[in-house]
């Protein structure tokens, strides 16, 4: 077995996951918008930027963790929503759950999760839920209600989806393929045949609002890149703003979130918290995202690779990304994520913290 703190475990990672994966699932899983061009870009977008480590500080103890919307995360990363979790492993989302409680990592689960809301709440792992809105509002309130009556932490509210971005597997599409039970198991049977079920296209700063009021839960808005949106989801009373892309699989062309992220924590600046995902897949991007303004970071493909081993394959990848993280807290002179606020070498006026 690698040592699970060796970056090779998690370089292999992708590699090794795909030869576990029927071809309409691995297709499904690695899938990108368009041309593929952002989804291309994410991962080697962090490693453009750079970093201006501290020396002379004791970094013999160090503490990753961070508070998250007012709860203790051990971690400053998290899962990203990702549906069809139990067509990667029968255990699905309760294994990302179970590892993820274990190694005190939040989840965020999708709405499309094919495991209920009260058995991923069963394992104790503190969790979100990610939802779209339908153009009939009205229609989410069941799914709501379940969330909150099985103890979400928050909502997570997908804007980067009025519509799903076309896409043309080279074998059969997953969905065709999927077994129903591996999806949308906290929808009201029949949700889809309802009119005005579809994703909303009218979404607005109002629907973020109307969530937080709805459930009575802090809400955070997934898939901003830009600053002046961000402002517009902090003053709707947005508790959080999720830099992403949707791991590029949307408007492709979009420019990579490790770009995105300093102009949106500027934006918000702590009136909210800021958070990001997309191409994060070691220790040094955790730094690095931290650095560039990030309070936390998630990861949505590795999980699914690493999930091929059920919650042992979920629990491996934790334990790699804190070698990792902790490794580069200590060589940059951090001792806790509010340490690495300085880190990165920006020209000043784009510095996201003063100096
Ligand atoms: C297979 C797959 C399914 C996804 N499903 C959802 C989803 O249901 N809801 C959502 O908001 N984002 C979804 N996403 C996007 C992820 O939450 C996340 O933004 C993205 O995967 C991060 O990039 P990364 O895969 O490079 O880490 C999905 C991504 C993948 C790869």
């Amino acid at each position: 077995m690698d040592d699970p703190g060796s970056s090779s475990w998690l370089t292999g990672l992708a590699a090794r996951a795909a030869g576990s994966m029927s071809t309409p699932l691995r297709e499904y899983v690695e899938h990108a918008a368009g041309a593929g061009v952002t989804a291309g870009e994410a991962a080697a977008a962090w490693g453009e930027l750079r970093l201006r480590p501290h020396v002379l500080r004791d970094v013999t103890d160090v503490d990753p963790s961070v508070e998250l919307l007012g709860r203790s995360a051990r971690v400053p990363w998290g899962v990203a929503p990702t549906s069809l979790q139990r067509a990667v492993h029968p255990d699905g989302e309760v294994a990302t759950a179970r590892a993820s409680a274990a190694a005190g990592a939040v989840m965020v689960v999708s709405s499309n999760a094919g495991s209920t809301f009260d058995d991923i709440a069963a394992t104790g792992v503190t969790w979100w839920l990610q939802v779209y809105l339908p153009s009939d509002r009205t229609l989410a309130g069941p799914l709501l209600d379940r969330a909150v009556a099985a103890g979400a932490a928050a909502v997570v509210l997908t804007v980067d989806t009025p519509v799903v971005a076309a896409w043309h597997p080279s074998e059969a599409l997953i969905w065709d393929v999927a077994d129903p039970g591996w999806t949308r198991v906290n929808f009201d049977p029949g949700y889809e045949d309802q009119p005005g079920s579809e994703k909303a296209l009218d979404l607005g700063p109002h629907d973020i609002d109307w969530l937080r009021e709805r459930t009575g839960l802090p809400v955070v808005v997934k898939g901003v890149l830009r600053g002046d949106d961000a402002r517009r989801c902090v003053q709707a009373g947005a508790a959080g703003v999720w830099v992403s892309t949707h791991g590029g699989r949307q408007l492709d062309r979009s420019l990579s979130t490790a770009v995105a992220l300093p102009e949106v924590r500027r934006a918000v600046g702590d009136e909210a918290e800021v958070y990001v995902d997309g191409g994060v897949r070691c220790g040094l991007d955790v730094l690095t995202a931290l650095a560039a303004g990030a309070d936390a970071v998630f990861v949505g493909r590795p999980v699914l690779h690493a999930l091929v081993d059920g919650e042992a394959g979920v629990a491996r990848l934790h334990a790699a990304l804190l070698v990792e993280t902790v490794e580069a807290m200590r060589l940059a002179g951090c001792r806790t994520p509010a340490d690495t606020r300085d880190l990165l070498a920006m020209a000043p006026d784009e510095r996201p913290h003063p100096l």
